[in-house]
């Protein structure tokens, strides 16, 4: 998020900004964009997920409208770079490491729960770029990732039957009928916490916050408190060294601002699309080209990725990089057909699949999708999600994901897409920088009956900080042996 990429036209930004209401019709002024796409062209396609039972639809309209009005949360430019960063990936050249809540929610809302997402996502970033010897690409689930696809519109307990929770942005989670009702007031509040997330983010990695001194001492202090220290030590000595040696030469954060600075993007889903469409502005600088200013990157997710559909319509308009998921569903034509929507032509960067297929179904899965891009000559960004195909319920009655499974997905899909002549390029993960009880196993050997301790999230469960630090160096040591061979 480096301030001199902000795109200049940020002037016309604000005053265009009023012509893309909810449902209002726009009309592209170039040639090279889409003649049928509109920010609102997804709304005569069908759409999955999104909740239609809002007591009044004039109410979330006249809210859309307000929230087209509002300020963009991020530039044309800085998605422009991210995709730039992308396109090294892409090509080898940078690893991505994508993560952060499954469900961002109010209740959580906190500057120390941001401080410990930022924090972990830098300390995993710093083992993986000195092991793989490359940069790697931090973007956060976070600053928008609020609305959930759910496998049932309904949930019944004991009797009673009510609409599933769909994410703060839309209803509450708690059980009752009132909480249960889709409010668009919700947006507002979502959007306001975006808001101020994003603008604690952009402090810390500019600030000084993310050096990369700082970042190595949380990192020791990882090391020391894990039941595998011995393991990890050695790699974080020679980070220690690394530092010292720099430091010697002169190369410090006093003399060299990219120790002290970082780069940090923002992502979610693109699944509440009359949100998404109401932070959708057109760029001045480039008429005719749309970003979705909610967030740097947005997925299309594995319960949406309908190639005639509302998500894949609103995503292949926008100019900002996107995400698809990848499920064991997927066959290689359909993902060809949905590559050539999203990505016609070809622009490194512009499209990232992100396999999630679970441990067991990888293998048999993911080397035809890899073969298919392949032999059709087209570039992505391979990342693995290996949390959404490793859900497992305990006897508790807890959803929970095993971290061997988890570990084991990543380690699979990087031979996989390797052994098919293609680079793999990143992980998404669902994760916390706080000491949750949520995925067992670990260093800490967290068990099913643990879980009940400090089971918090509101939706999936995520790593824990430790979890997650471990997944980290466990994969530093893969991409080191990588780096060797
Ligand atoms: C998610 O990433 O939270 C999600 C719902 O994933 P998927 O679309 O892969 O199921
Ligand atoms: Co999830």
């Amino acid at each position: 998020m480096s301030m001199d990429r902000i795109d200049a036209g940020f002037g016309d930004v604000l005053d265009r900004a009023g012509q893309l209401g909810a449902g209002g019709s726009v009309t592209p002024t170039v040639s090279n964009a889409r003649a049928d796409w509109s920010p609102a062209s997804w709304r005569t396609k069908p759409a999955m997920h999104i909740p239609a039972d809002y007591p009044d639809m004039g109410k979330l309209e006249a809210v859309e409208k307000q929230l087209s009005s509002y300020p963009p949360l991020v530039f044309a430019g800085e998605a422009r770079t991210l995709m730039s960063r992308l396109a090294d990936v892409a090509h080898g050249k940078a690893f991505l490491l994508q993560g952060g809540d499954c469900a961002e929610s109010f209740k959580e809302f906190h500057p120390n729960n941001i401080r410990d997402t930022f924090r972990l996502i830098l300390q995993m970033a710093a083992a993986m770029t000195f092991a793989g010897g490359k940069p790697v690409v931090k973007v956060g689930r976070i600053a928008g990732q609020f609305a959930k696809p759910r496998s049932s519109p309904i949930e019944e307990i004991g009797g009673v039957t009510l609409p599933s929770y769909r994410g703060d942005n839309i209803n509450g989670m708690e059980f009752t009928a009132e909480a249960r009702t889709p409010d668009p007031q919700r947006l507002v509040q979502a959007y306001a916490q975006s808001a101020a997330t994003l603008n604690l983010l952009r402090a810390f990695a500019q600030g000084g916050y993310a050096s990369l001194a700082n970042v190595h001492r949380w990192m020791l202090g990882f090391v020391e408190r894990s039941p595998a220290a011995e393991r990890y030590r050695a790699l974080a000595a020679r980070i220690s060294d690394a530092m010292d040696f720099m430091a010697a030469c002169g190369i410090t954060p006093e003399t060299t601002p990219a120790l002290s600075q970082t780069e940090f993007y923002t992502s979610h889903e693109a699944l509440l699309l009359g949100y998404e469409q109401a932070m959708t502005r057109e760029d001045s600088t480039r008429p005719g080209e749309y970003y979705d200013t909610g967030a740097h990157m947005v997925w299309i997710g594995d319960r949406t990725r309908q190639l005639d559909g509302a998500h894949v319509e609103f995503c292949s308009g926008i100019r900002n990089p996107v995400g698809m998921k990848c499920g064991p569903s997927l066959a290689p034509d359909d993902m060809m057909r949905l590559i050539d929507k999203l990505n016609p032509d070809n622009i490194p960067g512009r499209l990232t699949l992100i396999a999630r297929f679970g441990s067991d179904k990888v293998e048999s899965g993911l080397p035809k999708l890899v073969r298919a891009v392949q032999k059709e000559g087209r570039t992505v960004v391979w990342s693995s999600d290996p949390m959404h195909g490793n859900i497992e319920k305990t006897d508790g009655g807890y959803k929970t994901r095993p971290f061997d499974r988890i570990l084991s997905e990543v380690k699979g899909f990087m031979d996989i897409v390797e052994a098919e002549g293609a680079h793999p390029g990143g992980i998404h993960l669902e994760m916390t920088g706080q000491d949750v009880t949520e995925c067992t196993g670990g260093a800490h050997q967290i068990t099913a009956t643990d879980l009940q301790d400090r089971y918090h999230t509101h939706c999936d469960p995520r790593l824990n900080n430790e979890q997650a630090l471990e997944l980290a160096f466990l994969l530093a040591e893969k991409l080191a042996a990588k780096r060797k061979a």
